[in-house]
């Protein structure tokens, strides 16, 4: 299929009279890793929630492989290829590792049809545990998910969104709060599942988002300040100034 990946036309969210995504009009031609970042606030989880239909839109469009998917419902546009991580970790902390991706993998598979083959239940475990050794996670296969460590956890919020086979994964800041050894595994991670399917990353960790990203888009106040290659997003002055600080800023906040 010719055409991008995911397009926004005007997508706009307002909260009261606070509008947190306003006009935005984004597209991502697809192949290879797409970071957004931006300030606090800058509206990029809610651009997700948009995207994903966790949110209504106030106005606007989206426009997946060229189909119009807004104001579908979630489960609508999972079934269609998006999968989401949340800022904010949930798993199924009671179960185990490998019952968490089992579950979202049967979620997607149409398993409950009184004619499917019952080798189909077996396809669906066998997924389950090719995906937690593409992850990492095929050692914790048997834990309680509750009891796993921070980085752990995240990595298996990415087996849970994958389960569901996505063609396009929205990952909201998966590596925050890690250590520096389980962002550096996170990250090569997501960077061989980005050779697979299109990845929209946002991300704080500036050296992480310039390692990996190979177009990155800039949020302010709802918009998009730019959008470019790591390098021209690096020199470009405006991101200095709104994103990055002015170096009169950094010395304010004392950094
Ligand atoms: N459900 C909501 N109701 C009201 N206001 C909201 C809601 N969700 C987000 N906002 C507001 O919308 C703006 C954008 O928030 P959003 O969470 O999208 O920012 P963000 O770029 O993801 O920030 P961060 O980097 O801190 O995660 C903020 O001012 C936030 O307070
Ligand atoms: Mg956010």
């Amino acid at each position: 299929m010719t055409g991008p990946v995911l397009e926004t036309q005007s997508l706009t969210k307002s909260f009261g009279g606070l509008v947190a995504v306003d006009h935005v009009d984004f597209t991502l031609p697809g192949g290879g890793l797409h970071a957004i970042i931006g300030p606090n606030g800058a509206g990029k989880t809610t651009f997700f929630n948009l995207i994903s239909g966790f949110l209504p839109v106030t106005a606007g469009r989206v426009v997946f492989h060229g189909r119009d998917i807004t104001g579908k419902r979630p489960h609508e546009i999972s079934r269609l290829g998006i999968a989401r991580t949340l800022q904010i970790k949930s798993v199924f902390n009671g179960l185990t590792v490998i019952d968490n991706v089992w579950i979202a993998a049967k979620g997607q598979s149409r398993f409950l049809h009184p004619f499917r083959p019952a080798s189909s239940y077996t396809d669906v475990a066998r997924e389950a545990e090719a995906l937690l050794d593409d992850i990492g996670l095929a050692g914790h296969r048997d834990e309680i998910a509750g009891n796993l460590s921070y980085g752990d956890i995240a990595l298996l919020e990415i087996a849970i969104a994958l389960a569901t086979k996505p063609k396009l994964l929205l990952l909201d800041e998966p590596v925050s709060g890690m250590s520096p050894n389980e962002t550096q595994r996170t990250v090569e991670i997501i960077k061989n599942v980005s050779k697979r399917l299109d990845v929209i990353l946002i991300e704080h960790d500036m050296e992480v988002v310039f390692g990996v990203a190979d177009v990155i888009t800039v949020m302010t106040q709802g918009t998009i300040l730019c959008q470019g290659s790591p390098d021209a997003v690096a020199k470009d002055t405006r991101v200095q100034e709104a994103y990055l600080g002015t170096p009169e800023d950094e010395e304010a906040a004392g950094a």
